[in-house]
Protein backbone atom coordinates (compact mmCIF):
# COMPACT_ATOMS: atom_id res chain seq x y z
CA UNK A 1 0.00 0.00 0.00
CA UNK A 2 0.99 3.25 -0.86
CA UNK A 3 2.22 5.36 1.96
CA UNK A 4 1.41 9.39 2.25
CA UNK A 5 3.05 11.79 5.49
CA UNK A 6 0.10 14.38 4.56
CA UNK A 7 -3.08 14.35 4.15
CA UNK A 8 -4.80 15.39 0.24
CA UNK A 9 -5.69 18.60 -0.94
CA UNK A 10 -9.47 19.47 -0.24
CA UNK A 11 -9.98 21.09 -3.26
CA UNK A 12 -12.70 17.96 -4.28
CA UNK A 13 -15.76 19.01 -5.67
CA UNK A 14 -17.95 16.36 -7.50
CA UNK A 15 -18.03 16.41 -11.14
CA UNK A 16 -21.87 15.67 -10.45
CA UNK A 17 -23.74 18.32 -8.89
CA UNK A 18 -26.59 20.10 -10.21
CA UNK A 19 -28.74 20.13 -13.85
CA UNK A 20 -27.57 22.66 -16.13
CA UNK A 21 -30.28 25.06 -15.18
CA UNK A 22 -28.22 25.40 -11.88
CA UNK A 23 -31.15 23.89 -10.00
CA UNK A 24 -31.01 21.24 -7.64
CA UNK A 25 -31.48 18.07 -8.91
CA UNK A 26 -32.81 16.52 -5.72
CA UNK A 27 -30.58 13.41 -6.33
CA UNK A 28 -31.33 11.47 -3.19
CA UNK A 29 -34.99 11.51 -3.99
CA UNK A 30 -35.19 8.59 -6.25
CA UNK A 31 -31.34 7.41 -5.67
CA UNK A 32 -30.49 3.50 -5.48
CA UNK A 33 -28.23 3.72 -2.81
CA UNK A 34 -24.89 0.66 -3.10
CA UNK A 35 -24.14 -0.11 0.51
CA UNK A 36 -20.26 -1.12 0.24
CA UNK A 37 -18.80 -3.69 3.26
CA UNK A 38 -15.31 -2.55 2.95
CA UNK A 39 -14.00 -5.71 4.82
CA UNK A 40 -15.55 -7.81 2.56
CA UNK A 41 -16.23 -6.13 -0.81
CA UNK A 42 -12.86 -6.31 -2.64
CA UNK A 43 -9.08 -6.80 -1.13
CA UNK A 44 -6.32 -4.71 -3.28
CA UNK A 45 -3.86 -6.17 -1.67
CA UNK A 46 -4.22 -9.79 -0.90
CA UNK A 47 -4.26 -9.94 2.45
CA UNK A 48 -7.95 -11.10 2.65
CA UNK A 49 -9.26 -7.99 4.10
CA UNK A 50 -11.45 -5.97 1.72
CA UNK A 51 -9.65 -2.15 1.56
CA UNK A 52 -10.49 1.53 -0.76
CA UNK A 53 -7.98 0.62 -3.40
CA UNK A 54 -10.07 -3.04 -3.80
CA UNK A 55 -13.04 -1.03 -3.91
CA UNK A 56 -11.87 1.85 -6.14
CA UNK A 57 -11.00 -0.84 -8.59
CA UNK A 58 -14.72 -2.05 -8.81
CA UNK A 59 -16.62 0.88 -8.96
CA UNK A 60 -16.57 0.99 -12.76
CA UNK A 61 -18.86 -2.38 -12.01
CA UNK A 62 -21.17 -0.72 -9.87
CA UNK A 63 -21.50 1.82 -12.73
CA UNK A 64 -22.35 -0.20 -14.76
CA UNK A 65 -24.94 -2.08 -12.50
CA UNK A 66 -27.27 1.50 -12.67
CA UNK A 67 -26.61 2.46 -9.02
CA UNK A 68 -26.74 6.41 -8.10
CA UNK A 69 -24.39 6.45 -4.62
CA UNK A 70 -22.00 4.12 -2.97
CA UNK A 71 -22.68 4.14 0.86
CA UNK A 72 -19.39 3.07 2.76
CA UNK A 73 -19.50 1.33 6.35
CA UNK A 74 -16.72 2.98 8.17
CA UNK A 75 -13.16 2.49 7.25
CA UNK A 76 -11.87 4.83 9.89
CA UNK A 77 -8.89 3.92 11.74
CA UNK A 78 -10.16 1.63 14.79
CA UNK A 79 -9.16 -1.68 17.09
CA UNK A 80 -11.68 -3.18 15.05
CA UNK A 81 -13.79 -4.26 17.89
CA UNK A 82 -16.81 -3.88 16.20
CA UNK A 83 -15.69 -4.04 12.85
CA UNK A 84 -15.38 -0.47 12.31
CA UNK A 85 -18.18 0.81 14.29
CA UNK A 86 -15.27 1.96 17.09
CA UNK A 87 -13.80 4.49 15.75
CA UNK A 88 -10.39 5.40 17.30
CA UNK A 89 -9.66 8.55 14.59
CA UNK A 90 -12.37 10.21 12.58
CA UNK A 91 -10.08 11.72 10.51
CA UNK A 92 -7.71 8.82 9.85
CA UNK A 93 -8.04 5.51 7.61
CA UNK A 94 -7.54 2.72 8.94
CA UNK A 95 -4.48 1.34 7.45
CA UNK A 96 -5.88 -2.45 7.02
CA UNK A 97 -8.07 -0.40 4.53
CA UNK A 98 -5.29 2.00 3.03
CA UNK A 99 -4.68 6.03 3.56
CA UNK A 100 -6.43 8.88 2.90
CA UNK A 101 -5.25 9.54 -0.98
CA UNK A 102 -7.15 6.26 -1.42
CA UNK A 103 -9.96 7.73 0.26
CA UNK A 104 -9.07 10.50 -2.13
CA UNK A 105 -8.61 8.74 -5.46
CA UNK A 106 -12.01 6.69 -4.61
CA UNK A 107 -14.06 9.72 -4.32
CA UNK A 108 -12.54 11.47 -7.48
CA UNK A 109 -13.05 8.36 -9.35
CA UNK A 110 -16.51 7.75 -8.43
CA UNK A 111 -17.46 11.09 -9.04
CA UNK A 112 -16.02 10.88 -12.51
CA UNK A 113 -18.30 7.43 -12.74
CA UNK A 114 -21.25 9.58 -11.74
CA UNK A 115 -21.65 7.56 -8.26
CA UNK A 116 -22.01 9.83 -5.41
CA UNK A 117 -20.52 8.99 -2.21
CA UNK A 118 -21.77 8.65 1.33
CA UNK A 119 -19.62 7.77 4.07
CA UNK A 120 -20.63 6.80 7.86
CA UNK A 121 -20.14 8.97 10.68
CA UNK A 122 -20.64 7.28 14.20
CA UNK A 123 -21.22 10.06 16.65
CA UNK A 124 -23.10 7.79 19.81
CA UNK A 125 -20.06 6.56 20.33
CA UNK A 126 -16.29 6.02 20.10
CA UNK A 127 -13.70 3.69 20.76
CA UNK A 128 -12.36 3.09 23.96
CA UNK A 129 -8.85 3.64 22.46
CA UNK A 130 -9.58 6.73 21.14
CA UNK A 131 -7.33 9.58 22.42
CA UNK A 132 -10.43 11.70 24.41
CA UNK A 133 -11.24 8.08 26.52
CA UNK A 134 -7.48 8.05 26.88
CA UNK A 135 -7.21 10.74 28.55
CA UNK A 136 -10.50 10.81 30.39
CA UNK A 137 -9.06 7.47 31.64
CA UNK A 138 -5.62 8.60 32.42
CA UNK A 139 -7.20 11.65 34.54
CA UNK A 140 -9.23 10.11 36.43
CA UNK A 141 -12.97 10.80 38.27
CA UNK A 142 -13.59 14.97 38.51
CA UNK A 143 -11.62 15.67 35.42
CA UNK A 144 -13.24 17.93 33.03
CA UNK A 145 -12.78 15.83 30.14
CA UNK A 146 -14.40 12.85 31.53
CA UNK A 147 -17.88 14.90 30.70
CA UNK A 148 -17.12 13.97 27.05
CA UNK A 149 -18.67 10.61 28.48
CA UNK A 150 -21.06 9.39 30.57
CA UNK A 151 -18.44 8.46 33.82
CA UNK A 152 -20.70 7.84 36.77
CA UNK A 153 -20.01 6.47 40.13
CA UNK A 154 -21.83 3.03 40.63
CA UNK A 155 -24.29 2.07 43.13
CA UNK A 156 -24.62 -0.12 45.93
CA UNK A 157 -22.47 0.62 49.69
CA UNK A 158 -19.21 0.53 47.38
CA UNK A 159 -19.99 1.13 44.08
CA UNK A 160 -19.93 -2.36 42.87
CA UNK A 161 -23.33 -1.78 40.76
CA UNK A 162 -23.97 0.12 37.42
CA UNK A 163 -25.29 3.29 37.68
CA UNK A 164 -28.61 2.15 36.26
CA UNK A 165 -30.50 -1.11 34.71
CA UNK A 166 -29.60 -0.22 31.13
CA UNK A 167 -28.64 -3.50 28.76
CA UNK A 168 -26.01 -3.10 26.29
CA UNK A 169 -27.48 -3.52 22.41
CA UNK A 170 -25.00 -6.65 22.89
CA UNK A 171 -25.83 -8.38 25.36
CA UNK A 172 -25.08 -7.66 29.25
CA UNK A 173 -25.11 -4.55 31.33
CA UNK A 174 -24.37 -1.27 29.24
CA UNK A 175 -22.06 0.33 32.37
CA UNK A 176 -18.36 -1.53 32.79
CA UNK A 177 -16.36 -0.53 35.60
CA UNK A 178 -12.97 1.38 35.37
CA UNK A 179 -10.07 1.50 37.82
CA UNK A 180 -8.65 5.06 39.17
CA UNK A 181 -5.81 5.85 38.05
CA UNK A 182 -3.64 4.29 41.72
CA UNK A 183 -5.86 0.96 40.62
CA UNK A 184 -8.81 0.95 42.90
CA UNK A 185 -12.09 0.14 41.64
CA UNK A 186 -13.16 3.12 40.12
CA UNK A 187 -16.44 4.95 38.15
CA UNK A 188 -18.67 3.10 35.34
CA UNK A 189 -18.63 4.16 32.04
CA UNK A 190 -22.05 4.01 29.59
CA UNK A 191 -21.69 1.90 26.48
CA UNK A 192 -25.22 0.85 25.31
CA UNK A 193 -22.33 -1.46 22.42
CA UNK A 194 -19.77 -2.98 23.28
CA UNK A 195 -17.11 -2.21 26.44
CA UNK A 196 -14.84 -0.95 23.51
CA UNK A 197 -17.73 1.33 22.07
CA UNK A 198 -17.87 4.45 25.18
CA UNK A 199 -21.08 6.58 24.27
CA UNK A 200 -20.48 10.32 24.17
CA UNK A 201 -21.82 12.80 26.00
CA UNK A 202 -23.97 15.07 23.49
CA UNK A 203 -24.66 17.48 26.78
CA UNK A 204 -20.94 18.63 26.04
CA UNK A 205 -19.98 21.35 23.73
CA UNK A 206 -17.07 20.03 22.64
CA UNK A 207 -18.29 16.51 21.43
CA UNK A 208 -20.95 18.84 19.28
CA UNK A 209 -18.05 20.85 18.03
CA UNK A 210 -15.93 17.91 17.26
CA UNK A 211 -18.41 16.09 14.79
CA UNK A 212 -19.71 19.23 13.16
CA UNK A 213 -15.39 19.77 12.31
CA UNK A 214 -15.49 16.09 11.07
CA UNK A 215 -18.38 16.86 9.20
CA UNK A 216 -16.22 19.88 7.43
CA UNK A 217 -13.36 17.13 6.85
CA UNK A 218 -15.19 14.71 4.88
CA UNK A 219 -17.44 17.50 3.23
CA UNK A 220 -14.06 19.17 1.76
CA UNK A 221 -12.78 15.56 0.78
CA UNK A 222 -15.37 15.67 -1.38
CA UNK A 223 -18.15 13.41 -0.10
CA UNK A 224 -21.76 13.55 -1.10
CA UNK A 225 -23.29 12.98 2.82
CA UNK A 226 -23.22 10.86 5.74
CA UNK A 227 -25.15 7.55 6.86
CA UNK A 228 -25.42 8.48 10.33
CA UNK A 229 -24.65 5.64 12.73
CA UNK A 230 -27.29 4.80 16.00
CA UNK A 231 -28.30 8.62 15.05
CA UNK A 232 -31.53 8.11 17.62
CA UNK A 233 -29.13 7.39 20.42
CA UNK A 234 -26.57 10.53 21.15
CA UNK A 235 -28.89 12.25 23.25
CA UNK A 236 -30.23 10.83 26.51
CA UNK A 237 -33.16 11.19 28.95
CA UNK A 238 -31.69 13.70 31.55
CA UNK A 239 -30.72 11.85 34.73
CA UNK A 240 -30.02 8.39 32.82
CA UNK A 241 -33.64 6.77 34.39
CA UNK A 242 -33.53 3.65 34.95
CA UNK A 243 -35.59 1.90 31.79
CA UNK A 244 -37.70 -0.27 34.51
CA UNK A 245 -37.11 -3.73 33.11
CA UNK A 246 -34.13 -5.95 31.93
CA UNK A 247 -34.36 -7.82 28.57
CA UNK A 248 -32.28 -8.26 25.45
CA UNK A 249 -32.75 -4.78 23.37
CA UNK A 250 -32.44 -5.93 19.95
CA UNK A 251 -30.55 -3.97 16.99
CA UNK A 252 -32.98 -2.42 14.80
CA UNK A 253 -35.59 -2.70 17.41
CA UNK A 254 -38.70 -0.23 18.26
CA UNK A 255 -38.75 0.06 22.07
CA UNK A 256 -39.60 3.26 23.56
CA UNK A 257 -36.34 3.46 25.60
CA UNK A 258 -34.50 6.80 28.14
CA UNK A 259 -31.59 6.28 25.51
CA UNK A 260 -32.95 6.13 21.70
CA UNK A 261 -35.04 8.06 20.11
CA UNK A 262 -35.04 11.47 22.42
CA UNK A 263 -36.55 14.67 21.21
CA UNK A 264 -33.36 16.59 22.35
CA UNK A 265 -31.28 14.79 19.39
CA UNK A 266 -33.43 16.89 16.44
CA UNK A 267 -31.05 20.09 16.85
CA UNK A 268 -28.28 18.09 16.87
CA UNK A 269 -29.77 17.64 12.83
CA UNK A 270 -30.62 20.96 12.42
CA UNK A 271 -27.20 22.38 13.10
CA UNK A 272 -25.84 19.61 10.81
CA UNK A 273 -28.26 20.31 8.36
CA UNK A 274 -26.58 23.68 8.37
CA UNK A 275 -23.55 22.67 7.71
CA UNK A 276 -24.47 20.21 4.80
CA UNK A 277 -26.27 23.47 3.06
CA UNK A 278 -23.65 25.74 2.85
CA UNK A 279 -21.65 23.04 0.29
CA UNK A 280 -22.58 22.52 -2.95
CA UNK A 281 -24.10 19.87 -4.36
CA UNK A 282 -27.11 18.67 -2.56
CA UNK A 283 -24.80 16.69 0.40
CA UNK A 284 -27.22 14.56 2.44
CA UNK A 285 -27.65 13.68 5.94
CA UNK A 286 -29.76 9.73 6.24
CA UNK A 287 -30.33 8.34 9.87
CA UNK A 288 -29.77 5.44 10.97
CA UNK A 289 -32.83 5.50 13.34
CA UNK A 290 -34.64 2.89 14.66
CA UNK A 291 -37.81 4.52 16.30
CA UNK A 292 -41.20 3.12 17.86
CA UNK A 293 -43.04 4.29 14.57
CA UNK A 294 -42.78 5.79 11.17
CA UNK A 295 -44.34 9.08 12.36
CA UNK A 296 -41.40 9.06 14.84
CA UNK A 297 -39.20 8.18 12.10
CA UNK A 298 -40.53 11.31 9.57
CA UNK A 299 -39.82 13.75 12.68
CA UNK A 300 -35.60 13.53 12.05
CA UNK A 301 -36.59 14.19 8.12
CA UNK A 302 -38.30 17.31 8.63
CA UNK A 303 -37.46 20.13 6.07
CA UNK A 304 -34.48 21.54 7.94
CA UNK A 305 -33.36 18.45 9.50
CA UNK A 306 -31.97 14.93 7.50
CA UNK A 307 -32.72 14.08 4.06
CA UNK A 308 -33.54 10.10 4.79
CA UNK A 309 -34.08 7.67 7.10
CA UNK A 310 -33.66 3.66 6.89
CA UNK A 311 -37.23 1.87 6.56
CA UNK A 312 -36.13 -0.96 9.45
CA UNK A 313 -39.81 -0.88 9.55
CA UNK A 314 -40.41 -2.43 5.81
CA UNK A 315 -36.91 -4.43 6.56
CA UNK A 316 -38.81 -5.87 9.70
CA UNK A 317 -42.10 -6.92 7.65
CA UNK A 318 -42.34 -10.54 6.52
CA UNK A 319 -43.09 -11.75 3.16
CA UNK A 320 -47.11 -11.45 3.73
CA UNK A 321 -49.44 -9.44 0.84
CA UNK A 322 -51.58 -8.21 3.56
CA UNK A 323 -48.50 -6.91 5.98
CA UNK A 324 -46.49 -5.30 3.47
CA UNK A 325 -49.44 -3.44 2.30
CA UNK A 326 -50.20 -1.75 5.68
CA UNK A 327 -46.37 -0.74 6.12
CA UNK A 328 -45.93 0.38 2.60
CA UNK A 329 -48.91 2.97 3.10
CA UNK A 330 -48.12 3.86 6.71
CA UNK A 331 -44.48 4.53 5.22
CA UNK A 332 -45.40 6.86 2.97
CA UNK A 333 -48.28 8.38 4.73
CA UNK A 334 -46.17 9.05 7.35
CA UNK A 335 -43.60 10.87 5.31
CA UNK A 336 -46.22 12.96 3.26
CA UNK A 337 -46.01 15.72 6.07
CA UNK A 338 -42.63 16.52 6.27
CA UNK A 339 -41.98 16.10 2.78
CA UNK A 340 -39.14 13.26 2.60
CA UNK A 341 -39.05 10.79 0.35
CA UNK A 342 -39.96 7.16 1.87
CA UNK A 343 -36.80 4.33 1.50
CA UNK A 344 -36.43 0.47 1.50
CA UNK A 345 -34.12 -1.39 2.23
CA UNK A 346 -34.41 -5.56 2.49
CA UNK A 347 -30.62 -6.35 3.44
CA UNK A 348 -27.39 -4.32 5.10
CA UNK A 349 -24.54 -5.48 7.39
CA UNK A 350 -26.52 -6.27 10.35
CA UNK A 351 -29.25 -8.72 9.50
CA UNK A 352 -29.70 -11.76 7.57
CA UNK A 353 -29.97 -11.31 4.03
CA UNK A 354 -33.05 -11.49 3.19
CA UNK A 355 -33.06 -14.20 0.19
CA UNK A 356 -32.34 -16.76 3.63
CA UNK A 357 -34.67 -14.09 6.29
CA UNK A 358 -37.77 -14.38 4.07
CA UNK A 359 -37.72 -18.09 4.10
CA UNK A 360 -38.60 -18.72 0.25
CA UNK A 361 -35.42 -19.21 -1.10
CA UNK A 362 -33.76 -17.19 -4.38
CA UNK A 363 -37.41 -17.03 -5.88
CA UNK A 364 -38.62 -14.97 -3.27
CA UNK A 365 -35.61 -12.95 -2.92
CA UNK A 366 -35.97 -12.02 -6.54
CA UNK A 367 -39.72 -10.98 -6.13
CA UNK A 368 -39.26 -8.80 -3.08
CA UNK A 369 -35.95 -7.03 -4.55
CA UNK A 370 -38.34 -6.25 -7.66
CA UNK A 371 -41.05 -5.40 -5.36
CA UNK A 372 -38.47 -3.11 -3.34
CA UNK A 373 -37.41 -1.33 -6.57
CA UNK A 374 -41.28 -0.97 -8.07
CA UNK A 375 -42.08 1.46 -4.85
CA UNK A 376 -41.77 5.13 -5.26
CA UNK A 377 -38.56 7.27 -3.27
CA UNK A 378 -34.89 5.96 -2.67
CA UNK A 379 -33.61 2.35 -2.14
CA UNK A 380 -30.82 0.25 -0.69
CA UNK A 381 -29.18 -2.00 -1.83
CA UNK A 382 -26.75 -4.10 0.39
CA UNK A 383 -23.75 -5.65 -1.34
CA UNK A 384 -24.41 -9.13 -3.05
CA UNK A 385 -27.90 -9.23 -2.31
CA UNK A 386 -27.69 -8.24 -6.40
CA UNK A 387 -26.12 -11.77 -6.29
CA UNK A 388 -28.81 -13.23 -5.07
CA UNK A 389 -26.41 -14.34 -1.90
CA UNK A 390 -27.79 -16.31 0.66
CA UNK A 391 -26.88 -15.72 4.47
CA UNK A 392 -23.77 -18.00 5.69
CA UNK A 393 -25.23 -19.85 8.44
CA UNK A 394 -22.62 -22.20 9.46
CA UNK A 395 -19.86 -20.26 10.21
CA UNK A 396 -17.61 -21.99 12.69
CA UNK A 397 -17.56 -20.23 16.14
CA UNK A 398 -14.01 -19.94 16.01
CA UNK A 399 -13.96 -17.60 12.43
CA UNK A 400 -16.70 -15.56 13.96
CA UNK A 401 -15.81 -11.98 15.13
CA UNK A 402 -19.50 -9.75 15.45
CA UNK A 403 -18.66 -8.79 19.22
CA UNK A 404 -22.18 -9.53 20.36
CA UNK A 405 -21.63 -13.31 19.53
CA UNK A 406 -19.18 -13.15 22.50
CA UNK A 407 -21.72 -11.41 24.76
CA UNK A 408 -23.96 -13.15 27.30
CA UNK A 409 -27.26 -13.25 25.69
CA UNK A 410 -26.05 -11.47 22.18
CA UNK A 411 -28.72 -12.71 20.66
CA UNK A 412 -27.99 -10.66 17.95
CA UNK A 413 -24.38 -12.09 17.48
CA UNK A 414 -24.87 -13.56 14.14
CA UNK A 415 -23.89 -10.86 11.58
CA UNK A 416 -21.05 -12.91 10.50
CA UNK A 417 -23.19 -14.75 8.41
CA UNK A 418 -23.81 -11.53 5.82
CA UNK A 419 -20.56 -10.23 5.93
CA UNK A 420 -19.17 -13.39 3.82
CA UNK A 421 -16.70 -11.22 1.42
CA UNK A 422 -18.69 -11.54 -2.07
CA UNK A 423 -17.57 -14.34 -5.23
CA UNK A 424 -16.16 -11.90 -7.95
CA UNK A 425 -15.21 -14.99 -10.39
CA UNK A 426 -15.69 -18.59 -10.36
CA UNK A 427 -12.48 -19.69 -9.72
CA UNK A 428 -9.87 -18.83 -7.95
CA UNK A 429 -8.33 -17.99 -4.20
CA UNK A 430 -11.02 -16.26 -2.30
CA UNK A 431 -13.18 -16.25 -5.90
CA UNK A 432 -11.92 -13.13 -6.79
CA UNK A 433 -12.45 -10.88 -3.80
CA UNK A 434 -8.56 -10.98 -3.55
CA UNK A 435 -5.37 -12.44 -4.97
CA UNK A 436 -5.05 -14.22 -0.97
CA UNK A 437 -7.95 -15.83 1.20
CA UNK A 438 -10.66 -14.02 2.36
CA UNK A 439 -11.47 -13.19 6.30
CA UNK A 440 -14.24 -15.42 6.61
CA UNK A 441 -14.70 -18.36 4.75
CA UNK A 442 -16.76 -18.16 1.57
CA UNK A 443 -18.84 -21.59 0.40
CA UNK A 444 -18.08 -23.47 -2.17
CA UNK A 445 -21.60 -23.10 -3.88
CA UNK A 446 -20.79 -19.20 -4.50
CA UNK A 447 -18.86 -19.59 -7.83
CA UNK A 448 -21.60 -20.46 -9.32
CA UNK A 449 -23.17 -16.88 -7.79
CA UNK A 450 -19.93 -14.87 -8.94
CA UNK A 451 -20.48 -12.04 -10.85
CA UNK A 452 -18.11 -13.52 -13.77
CA UNK A 453 -20.55 -16.55 -13.77
CA UNK A 454 -23.64 -14.01 -13.62
CA UNK A 455 -22.77 -11.16 -16.37
CA UNK A 456 -24.44 -12.13 -19.79
CA UNK A 457 -27.06 -14.82 -18.35
CA UNK A 458 -30.19 -13.04 -18.98
CA UNK A 459 -32.06 -15.41 -16.48
CA UNK A 460 -29.37 -14.67 -13.66
CA UNK A 461 -30.02 -12.09 -9.98
CA UNK A 462 -27.34 -9.83 -11.48
CA UNK A 463 -29.03 -9.32 -14.63
CA UNK A 464 -32.54 -8.90 -13.06
CA UNK A 465 -30.98 -6.14 -11.12
CA UNK A 466 -29.13 -4.27 -13.89
CA UNK A 467 -32.53 -4.44 -15.69
CA UNK A 468 -34.37 -3.25 -13.03
CA UNK A 469 -32.18 -0.40 -12.04
CA UNK A 470 -31.95 0.83 -16.48
CA UNK A 471 -35.89 0.60 -16.06
CA UNK A 472 -36.08 2.14 -13.48
CA UNK A 473 -34.11 5.31 -14.89
CA UNK A 474 -35.71 5.39 -17.96
CA UNK A 475 -39.37 4.97 -16.78
CA UNK A 476 -41.84 8.35 -16.05
CA UNK A 477 -43.49 6.67 -13.56
CA UNK A 478 -40.43 5.23 -11.59
CA UNK A 479 -38.41 7.03 -9.18
CA UNK A 480 -39.26 9.59 -7.16
CA UNK A 481 -42.79 10.15 -5.75
CA UNK A 482 -45.31 9.40 -3.00
CA UNK A 483 -47.97 7.94 -4.63
CA UNK A 484 -49.20 4.17 -4.99
CA UNK A 485 -52.81 3.15 -6.27
CA UNK A 486 -53.74 -0.34 -5.04
CA UNK A 487 -55.54 -1.98 -7.65
CA UNK A 488 -57.92 -4.31 -5.35
CA UNK A 489 -59.09 -6.61 -7.65
CA UNK A 490 -56.27 -9.15 -7.71
CA UNK A 491 -56.59 -12.21 -5.73
CA UNK A 492 -55.90 -12.24 -1.64
CA UNK A 493 -52.30 -12.44 -1.21
CA UNK A 494 -51.17 -10.70 -4.89
CA UNK A 495 -50.27 -7.11 -3.90
CA UNK A 496 -51.11 -4.87 -7.33
CA UNK A 497 -50.15 -1.27 -7.85
CA UNK A 498 -50.01 1.63 -10.29
CA UNK A 499 -47.96 4.43 -10.57
CA UNK A 500 -48.56 6.87 -12.86
CA UNK A 501 -46.27 8.50 -15.11
CA UNK A 502 -45.05 11.80 -14.37
CA UNK A 503 -44.28 13.44 -17.61
CA UNK A 504 -48.24 13.20 -18.64
CA UNK A 505 -46.67 10.53 -21.59
CA UNK A 506 -49.49 7.94 -20.10
CA UNK A 507 -47.23 5.83 -20.05
CA UNK A 508 -48.19 4.23 -16.41
CA UNK A 509 -46.89 0.93 -14.58
CA UNK A 510 -48.31 -1.73 -12.41
CA UNK A 511 -46.45 -4.19 -10.24
CA UNK A 512 -47.53 -7.22 -9.43
CA UNK A 513 -46.44 -9.15 -6.42
CA UNK A 514 -47.61 -12.68 -5.91
CA UNK A 515 -46.43 -13.76 -2.55
CA UNK A 516 -48.51 -16.75 -2.34
CA UNK A 517 -47.04 -20.58 -2.83
CA UNK A 518 -49.15 -21.17 -5.81
CA UNK A 519 -49.61 -19.49 -9.49
CA UNK A 520 -52.90 -17.01 -9.14
CA UNK A 521 -55.08 -15.97 -12.24
CA UNK A 522 -55.06 -12.09 -12.49
CA UNK A 523 -58.35 -11.08 -13.12
CA UNK A 524 -57.20 -8.61 -16.05
CA UNK A 525 -53.75 -8.22 -18.00
CA UNK A 526 -52.22 -5.46 -16.38
CA UNK A 527 -49.99 -4.76 -20.13
CA UNK A 528 -47.06 -5.17 -21.57
CA UNK A 529 -44.69 -6.75 -19.26
CA UNK A 530 -41.74 -4.80 -18.40
CA UNK A 531 -39.43 -7.13 -16.26
CA UNK A 532 -40.24 -10.63 -14.04
CA UNK A 533 -38.69 -11.70 -11.36
CA UNK A 534 -39.29 -14.93 -12.62
CA UNK A 535 -39.84 -17.52 -15.90
CA UNK A 536 -42.81 -15.74 -16.91
CA UNK A 537 -44.69 -16.85 -19.93
CA UNK A 538 -48.15 -14.84 -19.82
CA UNK A 539 -50.60 -16.75 -18.34
CA UNK A 540 -51.38 -16.90 -14.41
CA UNK A 541 -48.73 -15.36 -12.10
CA UNK A 542 -46.13 -18.07 -10.59
CA UNK A 543 -45.87 -18.09 -6.56
CA UNK A 544 -43.54 -16.02 -5.36
CA UNK A 545 -43.00 -13.66 -8.17
CA UNK A 546 -43.13 -9.93 -9.15
CA UNK A 547 -43.74 -8.69 -13.28
CA UNK A 548 -43.15 -5.25 -13.89
CA UNK A 549 -45.97 -4.36 -16.59
CA UNK A 550 -46.16 -0.75 -18.53
CA UNK A 551 -50.25 -0.10 -18.57
C1 LIG B 1 -24.31 -0.47 12.94
C2 LIG B 1 -23.82 -1.73 13.55
C3 LIG B 1 -22.99 -1.37 14.77
C4 LIG B 1 -23.75 -0.46 15.72
C5 LIG B 1 -22.86 0.20 16.70
C6 LIG B 1 -25.18 0.06 14.04
O1 LIG B 1 -26.42 0.10 14.04
O2 LIG B 1 -25.01 -0.63 11.76
O3 LIG B 1 -23.10 -2.51 12.66
O4 LIG B 1 -22.62 -2.53 15.44
O5 LIG B 1 -24.40 0.57 15.05
O6 LIG B 1 -22.11 1.18 16.07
Amino acid sequence: MTQHSSAPATDTAPAIRTDATGEPTGWWREAVIYQVYPRSFADGNGDGMGDLPGIRARLPYLADLGVDAVWLSPFYASPQADAGYDVADYRAIDPMFGDLHDADALIRDAHELGLRVIVDVVPNHSSDRHEWFQRALREGPGSPLRDRYHFRPGRGRNGEEPPNDWESIFGGPAWTRTKNPDGTPGEWYLHLFAPEQPDFNWENEAVRDEFRSVLRFWLDMGVDGFRIDVAHGLVKAPGLPDMGRTEQLKLLGNQALPFFDQDGVHEIYRSWRRILDEYPGERIGVAEAWTPSPERTALYLRPDELHQAFNFHYLDTGWNAEALRAVIDESLDSMRPVGAPTTWVLSNHDVVRHRTRLGGGLGRARAASLLMLALPGSAYVYQGEELGLPEVTDLPDEVRQDPSFFRDNGQDGLRDGCRVPIPWTSTGPSYGFGSGGSWLPQPEEWAKLSVEEQTGDPTSTLEMYRSALAVRREHPALGAGDAVEWLDDFPAGVLAFRRRAADGSGRDFVCTVNTTGTPVELPTVPGRVLLASGEYDGGALPADTTVWWEA
